[in-house]
């Protein structure tokens, strides 16, 4: 294989970047950026390389979710708190039922670039470029706000920064113990049925700790019980924001991705000789590879190939987002192909990207049953294949939307208007993704009970 530069993907053909009208004050900010610090380090992506290689082998569970993007304006603690906590949350549920550690990995700190279908939109017989996330542009139908401007790829710097330090703070900080776990439940759940059932399993978490602390165990002396790993990850679509932050470790002489512990690669940029899997293959950080139903089982393999020839545990997660009429169908070639191939990738479910549909009055939303539906089925395909299903991503929030229909709170077409804030994607609320998560406890209990 060539050989590989930070900048070598410019020799690519890149699809998906935006046209930015003044080139100097792109290589500006670019000069910027690349003279900051790295947001994550080496040593926390070795971490999460060995915990992703424990999900290879079946011996623990990835969650990923978050925001479809992050935005600008959504400023202060809160969003990041309730999306936060309700990561928690969900990986209790998952932990308690199945009694199997959960890898937590949010899409967050650095999820601002969005993919579009089209690079314009019409409105009112104006055309404008399409909004192509606040790293970019700004989502407001103007000339002004949809230019792009570098100056937004620093802006995205600082906010991830900030988020991350508030995420590393309520990840180590106490917020996180186990001993706290009452307190995650959102005032807006607490008195759902999900909730009162999530109030039950903490009832039961801290009688657990009490009869081990009774028994002598010396609670104070288990750090995992006071803090969490969390790790963060996004789309690396933007590859001048991404190169500017790509270091070399001194001591390994190998390239990292300095912007979030794990990248990936979307549905739209993972062309096998595109610039997007031509940066990521440099870079020692875990990669996510989005597989829609379209994917044949040789582009697969061969991206597996060139991301990962060494075939090292933990460095490739496959994020299935086929949609639940698909995935029956689609899914199990692809599984046979990869294990045929004697590769163990982590097999991701994303139940959200094949399911978005358009609402009768006009709102881009998704069904709770579809959701599950295509869970069930991801489950399914690997009990049929003897594979091991590792892992779900999803598009959430810890705060009271409404973006997705159905759900306990049955969200109709009628309600989707009242609190409808994402830019993007519809996600999860709160609740509907608690609820989730007790739904699929019960089938990832089973799945690992299944003989491999
Ligand atoms: C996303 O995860 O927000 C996304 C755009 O996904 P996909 O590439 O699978 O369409
Ligand atoms: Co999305």
């Amino acid at each position: 294989m060539d050989p590989w530069q930070p900048s070598s993907w410019r020799d690519r053909p890149a699809l998906q970047l935006p046209a930015y009208p003044d080139a100097q004050s792109l290589a500006a900010a670019e000069r910027r950026l690349a003279a900051l610090p790295s947001l994550i380090f080496p040593g926390e992506i070795s971490q999460l390389r060995q915990r992703l290689a424990a999900v290879g082998r079946g011996e623990a569970f990835l969650l990923q979710g978050g925001d479809c993007a992050e935005s600008f304006d959504e400023l202060g603690e809160q969003p990041v708190e309730s999306t936060f906590r309700v990561i928690l949350q969900m990986a209790v549920v998952l932990t308690y039922a199945a009694a199997c550690p959960v890898v937590k990995v949010g899409r967050i700190a650095g999820q601002f670039a969005k993919p579009r279908s089209s690079d314009t939109e019409t409105a009112g017989g104006i055309t404008l470029p399409s909004y192509r996330g606040d790293i970019v542009n700004g989502s407001e139908f103007s000339a002004a706000a949809r230019q792009p401007d570098p100056a937004r790829l620093l802006t995205a710097y600082s906010h991830s920064a900030a988020t991350l330090n508030l995420l590393r703070a309520l990840a180590q900080g106490g917020f996180a113990d186990l001993h706290e776990v009452h307190r995650w439940t959102a005032d807006f759940v607490r008195s759902s049925p999900q909730g009162e059932r999530f109030e039950e399993l903490a009832d039961r978490i801290t009688q657990s700790l009490a009869f081990m602390q009774a028994c002598g165990f010396d609670a104070a002396r288990a750090p995992q019980l006071h803090a969490v790993e969390f790790y963060t990850s996004h789309e690396a679509l933007h590859l001048h924001y991404e190169q500017a932050l790509t270091r070399l470790d001194a001591r390994e002489q190998r390239w990292y991705g300095g912007s979030a512990h794990l990248l990936w690669l979307g549905e739209r940029t993972r062309a096998v000789e595109g610039a997007h899997v031509e940066y990521l293959r440099g870079v020692r950080n875990p990669v996510g590879v989005k597989l829609g139903p379209t994917a044949r089982p040789d582009d697969v393999l061969r991206l597996l190939e060139i991301l990962d020839p060494l075939q090292e545990p933990g460095r490739i997660v496959l994020i299935a987002r086929m949609g639940s009429d698909k995935v029956a169908q689609a899914l199990p070639p692809l599984l046979r192909a990869v294990r045929d191939a004697g590769r163990a990738p982590v097999w991701c479910c994303d139940p959200m990207h094949g399911n978005t549909v358009t609402s009768s009055n006009g709102y881009k939303t998704r069904d709770f049953e579809r959701i599950l539906q295509e869970v069930r089925g991801f489950f399914a395909a690997h009990a049929q294949e003897g594979t091991y299903p590792g892992g779900l991503h999803f598009e959430m929030t810890g705060q009271d939307v409404t973006e997705c229909r159905g759900g306990a709170q049955a969200v109709s077409d009628a309600t989707l208007g009242e609190r409808y804030r994402s830019a993007c994607d519809p996600r999860l609320n709160g609740s509907q993704s608690l609820e989730l998560a007790f739904l699929i406890a019960d089938v990832l209990k089973a799945a690992r009970r299944a003989p491999r």
